[in-house]
Order: C-alpha cells, then sequence, then structure tokens
C-alpha cells in the first residue's frame, strides 16, 4: 500500500501543472440569516470530473481536495456548527488499488499541509469510522490530529473514514446489549443513549445534507442523524464545487420549511 501512495505523490508532483491551484473564492458575505448548526456533505463527480478532463483514474480525487478545503475555510468563517465530509467508505475499499492508494496518499497530504492552519483556526477534527482498520501511516495522521486539536472550541469538523451507517449502528447496537449484559435496563433505552453510542456523540443531529454530483442518495452515510435532514442535491461535480454554491445551497436550505413530523 505504502508503494502505492508513494507512486500517486509522485504522480501529482508531475501533474501538478495540469492540476495547478485554483485561486481562492473572493470573501463573500454571510448568505442567510438561518444557517443549519450541521452540515454534512456528500463530495461525489469526482470521477466524472476527472474523465471529462481525460485524466488518469488515481487522479480524479486530487483536484476534489481544493474544493473541500474552501468549503471548510467558508463553514468556519460562516460560524457553522460542525461540518461532517463523507472522505472514504467502508466500501470505497473495494475500487481499483491504485485509487484506494491516491485516496490515502491525498489524506496524508491533507493532513500534513492543512493541520497547522486548522489548529490556528481552533478547528477540532474528529474521524468517524474505524481508524483501526487505515494503514498505520493514516492512523497515526489522523489520531495526531485528532488529539492535537481536542482541546478546540471552533469549527467541529468531522471526517467519515472508513466509515459506514449500517456499521456505526451495528457498533452503537453492540454498545447497548453490552450494558444491558452489565444489568441496564434495555427498557429504560432512550434516543439519547443511542447516539451517544454513535461515531458523532455529542454532535448536533444533521440538519442539511448536500451531495453533487447530481447523485440523489444517502449511500450509507449518517442513517440515523439525517432523520430530520433537508437534502440538496446539485449538479455541481465536487471539486468545481465553490463558496458561491455552498451559499446557494444554504440558501436553499434556508427556504425549507421544517416541521419535523409537526403541522
Ligand atoms: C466520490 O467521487 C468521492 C469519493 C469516493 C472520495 C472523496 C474524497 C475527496 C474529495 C478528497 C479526500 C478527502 C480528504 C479529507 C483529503 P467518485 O469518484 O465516485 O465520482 P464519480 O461518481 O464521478 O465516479
Amino acid at each position: 500500500m505504502q508503494q502505492v501512495v508513494n507512486g500517486f505523490l509522485e504522480q501529482m508532483n508531475k501533474f501538478g501543472a495540469l492540476f495547478g491551484k485554483r485561486p481562492p473564492s473572493p470573501v463573500v458575505s454571510a448568505p442567510v440569516a438561518r444557517l443549519p448548526r450541521h452540515v454534512a456533505i456528500i463530495m461525489d463527480g469526482n470521477g466524472r470530473w476527472a474523465a471529462k478532463r481525460g485524466l488518469p483514474r488515481p487522479a480524479r480525487h486530487h483536484a476534489g481536495t481544493e474544493a473541500l478545503r474552501e468549503v471548510i475555510r467558508e463553514c468556519d468563517a460562516l460560524g457553522i456548527e460542525a461540518l461532517t465530509i463523507y472522505a472514504f467508505s467502508t466500501e470505497n475499499w473495494a475500487r481499483p488499488e491504485d485509487e484506494v492508494g491516491a485516496l490515502m496518499g491525498l489524506l496524508l497530504r491533507f493532513f500534513n499541509s492543512e493541520i497547522d492552519e486548522l489548529h490556528r483556526k481552533n478547528v477540532r477534527i474528529r474521524i468517524i469510522g474505524d481508524v483501526d482498520g487505515l494503514p498505520a501511516p493514516q492512523r497515526d495522521a489522523v489520531t495526531n490530529a485528532m488529539a492535537r486539536t481536542a482541546a478546540n472550541t471552533g469549527l467541529k469538523l468531522n471526517i467519515a473514514l472508513n466509515y459506514g451507517g449500517r456499521e456505526e449502528l451495528l457498533r452503537a447496537a453492540r454498545a447497548l446489549a453490552r450494558k444491558a449484559k452489565d444489568g441496564a435496563d434495555p427498557a429504560s433505552f432512550t434516543d439519547r443513549d443511542l447516539c451517544e453510542c454513535l461515531y458523532t456523540a455529542g454532535l448536533p443531529d444533521v440538519d442539511l445534507v448536500i451531495r453533487t454530483s447530481g447523485e440523489q442518495r444517502l449511500s450509507n452515510f449518517l442513517p440515523y442523524q439525517t432523520a430530520y435532514a433537508e437534502m440538496v442535491f446539485n449538479g455541481v461535480l465536487w471539486p468545481d464545487y465553490t463558496v458561491e454554491q455552498l451559499h446557494h445551497d444554504l440558501r436553499e436550505y434556508a427556504s425549507r420549511d421544517r416541521r419535523f413530523g409537526k403541522t
């Protein structure tokens, strides 16, 4: 795996000119009065974006990290409480080895290059998913990032890595079963008890899910936490996602009438 990652990083340097760093979006004022507390994003369309440019498969996610950087900055600037991004699912291991290696390489790069700025900005990083199942370098990088930013009180940035929603629920069910075995009355368990067994313990429910690229599904992402979330699906391929599009999606959210099952 490490060889694949190194190979990918070399390729990236070679192709660097192709991708270029896109200029930062101009600073735009806060778009709406009613902001969601918790935004979750499925960053879809990297493959289609790369295919349109004739770029090799492993290169597809590189440009997506630029968009991600901007979105994190903007959520922080807007004062959004929590942002959760879907970076790698438990199902993504089934992708071709070079693509998985590329994604793992990007992760390392991301943590090495962004951690200082995120820490300076008081961002708290949490990985949701099975960290133990990651290769050692990635596991160390994310564990360090979590420890370093643990006391921060700004944007809660949650990165779903080796994450699967059903696996998360199964894990929570097992934790509750253990409590019952230790003597707790299962009839006393509440929604709150279950939430405390999820990777997202302590976070507010998701208010807004944004999925790019036109696909309209959750793909095993936060199935419990999104029970009352508003969904915004846009046709933008993730690497083309901008701060302006984020504002557009936030305005769409603000225009929704959330009734939570009431009238
Ligand atoms: C889906 O696009 C996207 C992913 C599987 C991963 C997204 C990851 C990143 C944008 C960057 C990595 C994150 C960090 C934290 C560095 P797809 O390849 O399925 O697109 P397609 O549907 O067009 O093929």
